[in-house]
């Protein structure tokens, strides 16, 4: 009964929402201009290639799409080409498209580009001046002394084409393969995608073909999907079936983009059941390899949404920031789980995730990856675990991080940390720092439980003035196997072991300075606390051997152990695969009916 309800908490939903508009535009070198022809072939190469104009403004959708006659609608756009066509280019001038019809179809084996007319009055991207070289003193002292972790502001574009999905009736591009070689590529310039309402993949669905789509200076403004994926959806399928055969080789790589204001809201029958949406904006059941470059997320919410939700898949994350998320997990899910492959690569570097109250923040489940974080900041969450490692066999490094204010002090979830929460799961970190975090028990650090073979390792990094309201002012531990070397605990405190509290673990020392840290039942000199009647072994330097305080008992521990815990999430993990499962099963029903739906129009 307990596990349930807090099953159901898991759930609990936040709304927010606060104000920040967005988007960007810069220089695009030429592609296929100066073309009027609408149905011409590359006679070196035998491919079918199309180039139609839109242009709100204008009155025509016959016998238009050249530039100096566009068409009014995309639809109409398309529509002017030679179906066979095996490349289209759509140019498309500032305004607003409403779509409320088919676009494509659904697509395979081809190549689409959507380009904004106008790239030649855009803004630049402000140059920002963000802290980025990670010296661990500077950050101390820069961070420390003011919060001056301003965003960077996005990009702005003067002239927009903005494509309003409110009234799609299937997702904005479709692809499905019909053998494993066909291959679809993509690439999307200076186009805003707003409002967008399908059952997965509002933006683009791929249904598992191999795939090579690029984004640029683009915006998703509220696109959501009531299965997974808001604005990008890749599941697996007869081309890309999760690590199998076919296209292993599939990219989708967003740049310069912004993604705003996606509220995620569908399915829930009330505050305390699941959402079945998942991935509030991209989703890949596939081994999709995600590349995330110099983009904004900003105001994102939605109950077991995510920003990301990838059950397979590579994710190579940089120079972003993703703030305001409002959902469950607040960033991403990584999983490989069952995937079978072999070692997928999830590397975040130089990304801040901030203000995020969804419970959980990043979260890396399942078998053998390798995660690796580097110099990415954590700051401001509130009510949150911001990395949260669980049941998984993954490699992962924290490398030259920055956790900052996160205040988990009043979190719905049980033992949550206040930046780094690790369920039976090794961790390594190098060169961070901990500054003024926040929970119940572990305010940086909790470990509940590990493996034989598992281990939290950490190096050269400094825990300041991070607080627990209970025990484990900077790291909680229990049933670990702690190892720290060369760190520093400076000023934290807690109601006892204020540096490190530990309960059945082992903890080696080496090389550490403890300063001024408070235990406000019983004082200790370093700060470190063992919870009595348990085995703590501390080994390491011999001066720290025998510093642990036995004397503080807290009440009674109201800790889960580690398997609950752990049952907990798997509870959730197996709930969301259910989902994704019925997912499958209602895209095929959809997509049958779109194949009927197609063959009436075509004929
Ligand atoms: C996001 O939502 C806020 C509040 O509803 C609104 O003021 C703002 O204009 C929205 N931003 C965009 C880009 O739509
Ligand atoms: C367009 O291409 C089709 C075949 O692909 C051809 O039959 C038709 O004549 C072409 N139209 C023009 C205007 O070139
Ligand atoms: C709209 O159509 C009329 C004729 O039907 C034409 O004279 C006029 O130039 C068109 N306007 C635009 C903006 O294309
Ligand atoms: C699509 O919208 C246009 C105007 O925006 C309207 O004239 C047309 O009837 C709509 N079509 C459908 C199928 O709703
Ligand atoms: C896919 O398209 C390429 C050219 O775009 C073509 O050479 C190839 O035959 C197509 N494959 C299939 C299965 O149609
Ligand atoms: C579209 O772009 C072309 C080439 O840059 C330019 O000549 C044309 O004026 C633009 N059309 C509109 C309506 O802005
Ligand atoms: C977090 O939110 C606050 C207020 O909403 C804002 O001032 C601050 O800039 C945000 N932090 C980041 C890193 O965006
Ligand atoms: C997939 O990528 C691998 C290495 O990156 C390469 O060797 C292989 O040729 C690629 N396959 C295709 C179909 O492009
Ligand atoms: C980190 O990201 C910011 C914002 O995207 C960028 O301006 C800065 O140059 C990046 N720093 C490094 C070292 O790449
Ligand atoms: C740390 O937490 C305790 C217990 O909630 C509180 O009394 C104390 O003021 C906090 N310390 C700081 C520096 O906020
Ligand atoms: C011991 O830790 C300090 C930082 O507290 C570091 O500067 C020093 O290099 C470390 N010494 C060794 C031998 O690792
Ligand atoms: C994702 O892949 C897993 C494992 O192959 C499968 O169980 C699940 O149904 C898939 N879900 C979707 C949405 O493709």
């Amino acid at each position: 009964m307990i596990k349930k309800l807090l099953f159901f908490i898991l759930f609990i939903i936040y709304f927010t929402s606060s104000t920040k508009l967005i988007v960007y535009c810069n220089d695009i070198s030429g592609r296929n201009d100066n073309n009027n022809n609408n149905n011409n072939t590359d006679n070196n190469n035998k491919i079918i290639k199309c180039n139609t104009y839109v242009d709100s403004s204008s009155n025509s959708t016959f016998g238009c799409g050249t530039l100096n006659f566009p068409c009014s609608t995309i639809y109409s756009a398309i529509q002017s080409c030679d179906t066979s066509y095996q490349e289209i280019t759509i140019t498309i001038v500032p305004g607003t498209y409403y779509i409320n019809t088919t676009t494509f179809g659904i697509i395979t084996n081809k190549t689409i580009n959507i380009i904004n007319n106008d790239t030649t009055t855009t803004t630049p991207p402000p140059s920002s001046s963000s802290s980025s070289s990670k010296n661990l003193k500077q950050i101390e002292t820069d961070l420390a002394s003011s919060d001056s972790t301003s965003s960077t502001q996005p990009f702005v574009l003067s002239n927009k084409v903005i494509i309003d999905l409110t009234d799609a009736i299937d997702s904005f591009i479709n692809i499905k393969p019909s053998k494993a070689s066909d291959l679809t590529t993509i690439y999307i310039l200076g186009i805003t995608f707003k409002n967008g309402n399908q059952s997965s993949g509002s933006v683009i669905l791929n249904q598992g073909s191999w795939v090579d789509i690029t984004i640029d200076q683009s915006s998703f403004i509220n696109n959501v999907a009531n299965q997974v994926g808001g604005s990008f959806a890749m599941i697996s399928g007869i081309g890309n079936s999760g690590g199998g055969s076919g296209a292993i080789n599939s990219t989708l790589t967003l740049i310069n983009s912004s993604f705003i204001n996606t509220t995620t809201t569908l399915n829930r029958i009330s505050k305390l059941a699941p959402s079945s949406s998942s991935g509030g904006i991209i989703y890949s059941n596939s081994t999709t390899s995600i590349t995330i470059n110099e983009c904004r997320f900003f105001n994102n919410s939605g109950g077991n949404g995510g920003i990301g939700y990838i059950w397979s898949g590579y994710l190579l994350m940089n120079n972003s920031s993703i703030d305001g998320s409002d959902c469950t997990p607040a960033f991403f899910f990584n999983s490989i789980s069952g995937m079978g492959t072999g070692s997928p690569l999830f590397l975040v570097s130089n990304t801040t995730f901030s203000n995020a109250t969804g419970g959980v923040g990043f979260v890396v489940f399942g078998d053998y990856s390798t995660t690796t974080f580097r110099q990415c900041t954590f700051s401001d969450n509130v009510n949150t675990t911001p990395l949260l490692l669980s049941n998984s066999f993954s490699n992962v490094l924290v490398d030259q991080c920055l956790f900052l204010n996160n205040n988990n002090s009043k979190s719905t979830l049980p033992n949550s940390a206040g930046a780094i929460h690790i369920i039976d799961s090794s961790l390594t970190i190098e060169s961070s720092v901990f500054i003024n975090n926040r929970a119940a028990i572990g305010g940086a650090i909790q470990i509940n439980g590990s493996l034989p073979d598992q281990y939290v390792k950490i190096y050269n990094s400094i825990f300041d003035a991070n607080n627990a309201t209970e025990i484990g002012g900077s790291i909680y531990s229990q049933e670990g196997q702690l190892y720290l070397y060369s760190c520093q605990f400076l000023n934290n405190e807690a109601v006892a072991g204020s540096s490190v509290y530990c309960l059945n673990s082992n903890i080696n020392f080496s090389n550490m300075t403890f300063s001024n840290n408070t235990d406000s039942s019983i004082p200790t000199p370093n700060g470190i606390g063992c919870g009595s009647g348990k085995v703590c072994s501390i080994q390491g330097d011999q001066q720290f051997q025998n510093s642990c305080s036995y004397d503080y008992q807290p009440g009674k521990p109201s800790l889960l152990t580690p398997g609950e815990v752990a049952a907990i999430v798997i509870c959730v993990i197996i709930g969301a695969a259910i989902i994704a499962t019925i997912l499958i099963l209602i895209v095929r029903k959809i997509s049958r009916k779109r194949n009927g739906y197609s063959k009436i129009v075509n004929g």
